[in-house]
């Protein structure tokens, strides 16, 4: 087969599983990543990733290195997200009129709620160099862990310093499923006194603010006064949620009624889907969130019909709603999966939920997309130009990252079609799947020399991480 037709399905394109050792299927690329290969427009961006650097974010306008803005002239976040664009505008004039983003201090690094100009607080903004890796982190006990022990700070599978990215890149993969758990999270830049600058950024800042107001028609017009903007990942605020932990421990004692239950194992699901794709190695209790009020809404045409032992039960009110939000997903997309003396597993999996099957309508929603292959191609192609931006992007790691997401995506399919739960999916052996372009003799010895490419499916060696415990 020289061309993919649209939809065929990913695992047509790696082996049957063998567990020892790597099999080696050719693949040939859809036309969409034909186009990659063969040098178009798209092949050029994809393969010029060192320059990359340079270009703009997220539609910016103009040039600029990533950590140290406070040369070049600033300009607003420019987003292809009107809405979002906005909401980052009314924060620039919170900012400007005094209403400054706020450290929240139970985090482990630097976190901040920002508000709008109305003083509401809209996002969560987590600047790249006060990340547990940044050079900016204001948290001591990050600091002393890092000094004192660093032979077990940070997480090996992971990149290091790319927290921000993992957070746009997660509700990236939720938006282009469908998910619609994660709160919408982009990368921007925000600059505010309240975020930890070194005293140099900060010197610099006051004798640039002098300058311009002693030279206002000279100096004032080329400088750009005030502290240099950060880059960091903003996620939305969702109002009215509490951690989960909180919830799952009041579910125990009163429990859900059935319908509210449905829809929170659909979400929970869906959450699940998400975690397991990008391998989120951080997904405690005190990561994700759940919105639920218990009082009901009376439906009025059902009360009117109701009869006397019915008017007490749920049957006469709608079921209470219920709502998940996945924050904090920083410590995403590694390049390997982890190990078994660091196996960061999934907590959710010891929850009853997790013995649940796949929910159909989860499988429908998940699984089509999934396991077509144009559309993982297109997932990692636009997860490709996100993560380029950043400073330390190196192209041969992220193809890391990109093979252990593959996996997941081939187990995450398999799982769905067998209507397993989510605690055997995460039984099932982790898998890399790697991309390899034939050249030169690899070429030749090619069969059908069409076949420039080949996915390399191989299973890791190491028990599930349930076998421990
Ligand atoms: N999008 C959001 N909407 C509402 N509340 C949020 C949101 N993101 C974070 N929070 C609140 O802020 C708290 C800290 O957020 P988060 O866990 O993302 O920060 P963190 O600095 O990465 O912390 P840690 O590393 O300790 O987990 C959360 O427990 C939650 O209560
Ligand atoms: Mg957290």
């Amino acid at each position: 087969m020289s061309v993919a037709e649209p939809g065929r399905q990913l695992v047509d394109f790696v082996s049957e599983g063998r567990i020892n050792g790597p099999d080696v299927v050719p693949y040939h690329a859809d036309p969409y990543s034909t186009a990659i290969i063969s040098g178009s427009t798209k092949t050029k961006k994809y393969h010029d990733n060192r320059s990359s650097e340079q270009r703009p974010l997220l539609g910016r306008s103009r040039s600029r290195n990533m950590e140290s803005c406070s040369d070049s002239e600033y300009g607003s976040n420019v987003i292809d997200d009107p809405e979002f664009a906005a909401i980052i505008r009314s924060v620039e004039q919170a900012i400007d009129n005094g209403i400054l983003p706020q450290r929240i201090y139970q985090g482990s690094s630097g976190s901040y709620f920002v508000k709008n100009k109305e003083g509401k607080t809209v996002g969560v903004f987590k600047p790249k160099d006060e990340e547990p890796y940044g050079h900016l982190n204001p948290k001591w006990t990050k600091w002393c862990h890092k000094v004192c022990c660093p032979c077990c700070f940070g997480r090996t599978c992971l990149v290091p310093n790319q927290g921000y990215l993992s957070e746009a890149g997660a509700s990236l993969v939720d938006t282009k499923i469908g998910l619609n758990v994660v709160p919408k999270t982009k990368v921007v830049r925000l600059a505010s006194d309240t975020f930890n600058y070194t005293p140099f950024d900060r010197a610099k800042a006051r004798s640039k603010k002098f300058a311009t107001e002693r030279f206002p028609d000279s100096l004032g017009k080329h400088v750009k006064a005030g502290l240099p903007p950060k880059m960091g990942s903003f996620q939305l605020f969702v109002e009215g949620y509490k951690d989960a932990e909180y919830h799952i421990r009041r579910f125990e004692s009163e429990p859900l009624p059935s319908a509210t239950l449905h829809d929170f194992l659909i979400q929970f699901q869906k959450m699940v889907c998400l975690d397991y794709v990008i391998r989120n190695t951080d997904r405690g209790n005190d990561n994700w969130l759940i919105n639920y009020e218990k009082t009901p809404e009376i439906d009025e045409s059902v009360k009117i019909q109701g009869t006397e032992e019915g008017e007490t039960g749920w049957d006469v009110v709608n079921s209470p709603k219920i709502y998940v939000a996945a924050i904090d997903n920083g410590l995403a997309f590694p390049y390997k999966h982890p190990d078994s003396w660091r196996a960061y597993p999934f907590y959710w999996a010891w929850l009853p939920y997790a013995k649940e099957p796949f929910k159909d309508e989860v499988i429908d929603l998940v699984l089509p997309k999934l396991s077509n292959m144009n559309f993982v191609q297109d997932l990692t192609d636009d997860l490709y130009h996100l993560f380029r931006e950043d400073k330390g992007f190196d192209r041969s790691t992220f193809e890391k990252q990109l093979a252990v997401l593959r996996g997941q995506i081939l187990n995450l399919s398999q799982a769905l079609r067998d209507k397993k739960s989510a605690l055997q999916l995460v039984q099932m052996p982790v898998v890399t799947v790697e991309r390899k372009r034939f050249e030169g003799d690899d070429l030749h010895r090619n069969p059908d020399r069409s076949h420039s490419e080949a996915f390399t499916q191989s299973f890791q060696h190491r028990p599930p991480f349930f076998s421990w415990c």
